[in-house]
């Protein structure tokens, strides 16, 4: 400790106080601020577990011509300035700051300042991590941390699904929006939209593309159109069998799903009722939902009933929707489905249909190479 002689006053009150002479009151003002910041320097190194590094900062500056460098220089210090920290020019040590400026691990320039781990850290560049694809890649935003351009393809991503999480009126139908159009313009890919709040239909007759009604009244697309002409490695009627389960696990199966017996019997009857049409595929032998259910309605087995009883309301029921041969022909790149209409019992099962006509290839082109998106809502 050191006293400061301090002018007349001061100090005799605080002698006349007697105890309680406190340094603060005897040092100057400027001398206590760096007190207290060596203090908590101190402190940090002590017990928060940081180093003490020197750091020495240089910023490189170059232009094609030297108005224009100046000029970068009085805007380099103008931002250094805003921040408090002061830039130095490196007159006549040019050489030198651009051997430190570079990643060579060569420092030749003596001017030095300590920092702690953390405000090192700040300067360490690479910490952010980025996003950008490039080919088909798609615009996501920006990145919060370094304000570049968020690009990915989707579709290259370990899992190429998305979600759009937000508050109400955020933006996130507005974002969907945005994708289908950079969806559009970008890439090949087909583009399916199941529209519960009749939002996406007016952009869809923007693109040219379809609109298919499903309501009450008339359904435009069946749920149990096959397309036997298409050569993949997949059996198409393997693929069908597969997506009427998950329908009939919708419609048939409570809290437990489908039992194992019931699974086998609607696939051996989804297998039977395409056999015919398989055989000689025209149009108008299409089979439709109603087929199934009468095929399993004359089967004694008493699962086969049961499923059939279940089904009964989409076939002869109120909700005999997708009972219908299909009208509609979505063949376009983009297709809406209108469900607006659909009560609460159709909704789900139609996202699933929905879902379903996204997998069957629509054109002469072998599949895989098309590819979907499916968007919801
Ligand atoms: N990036 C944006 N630029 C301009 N306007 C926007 C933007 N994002 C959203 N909006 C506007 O904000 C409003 C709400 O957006 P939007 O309907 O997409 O929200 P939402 O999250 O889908 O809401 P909800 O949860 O009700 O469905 C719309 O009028 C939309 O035009
Ligand atoms: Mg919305």
């Amino acid at each position: 400790m050191f006293a400061v002689e301090q002018p007349g006053d001061l100090h005799g009150d605080a002698a006349k106080s007697g105890a309680g002479l406190r340094s603060s009151d005897v040092l100057p003002a400027d001398l206590v601020t760096y007190g207290k910041e060596a203090a908590a320097l101190l402190n940090d190194l002590q017990s928060r577990n940081e180093r003490m590094f020197l750091v020495t900062i240089t910023v490189l500056n170059t232009a094609k011509t030297k108005q224009k460098l100046v000029n970068d220089v009085f805007a380099a210090a103008g931002v250094c300035q805003k921040y408090n920290c002061a830039l130095k020019r490196l007159d006549w040590q040019q050489e030198q700051a651009l051997m430190s400026s570079l990643p060579l691990g060569l420092t030749q320039i003596e001017i030095q300042r300590g920092l702690t781990t953390s405000s090192t850290a700040i300067f360490v560049p690479f910490t952010t991590c980025e996003l950008f694809q490039n080919g088909e890649a798609l615009y996501y935003g920006r990145n919060a941390l370094s304000g570049n351009l968020l690009m990915a393809n989707r579709k290259r991503l370990k899992n190429p699904n998305g979600l759009f999480l937000g508050t109400p009126g955020s933006g996130k139908s507005f974002s969907a929006k945005r994708e289908i159009v950079n969806v559009f313009l970008m890439t090949e890919d087909d583009i399916f939209i199941a529209d519960p709040e009749s939002e996406y239909f007016p952009l869809v007759e923007w693109l040219h593309g379809q609109v298919v009604r499903l309501s009450p009244t008339s359904a435009q697309y069946h749920p149990m159109d096959i397309n036997p002409d298409y050569s993949d490695d997949e059996d198409p009627l393997t693929l069908k069998s597969d997506f009427i389960l998950s329908l009939c696990e919708l419609i048939v199966g409570g809290k437990e799903g489908l039992a194992p017996v019931e699974r086998s019997i609607i696939d051996r009857y989804v297998r039977l009722v395409y056999r015919d049409y398989l055989a000689n595929p025209a149009p108008d032998r299409m089979p439709v939902l109603e087929d199934l259910y009468n095929l399993l309605r004359k089967q004694s087995e008493p699962e086969a009933q049961y499923i059939a009883t279940a089904l009964e309301i989409y076939v002869t029921g109120s909700l005999n929707v997708f009972n219908h041969k299909t009208n509609a022909d979505i063949t376009n790149r983009v297709v809406c489905f209108y469900i607006k209409e659909l009560g609460k019992g159709l909704k789900k099962i139609s996202m699933i249909h929905i879902a379903g006509c996204g997998l069957e290839p629509r054109h002469a082109e072998p599949l895989g190479q098309a590819r979907h998106l499916v968007l919801y809502r």
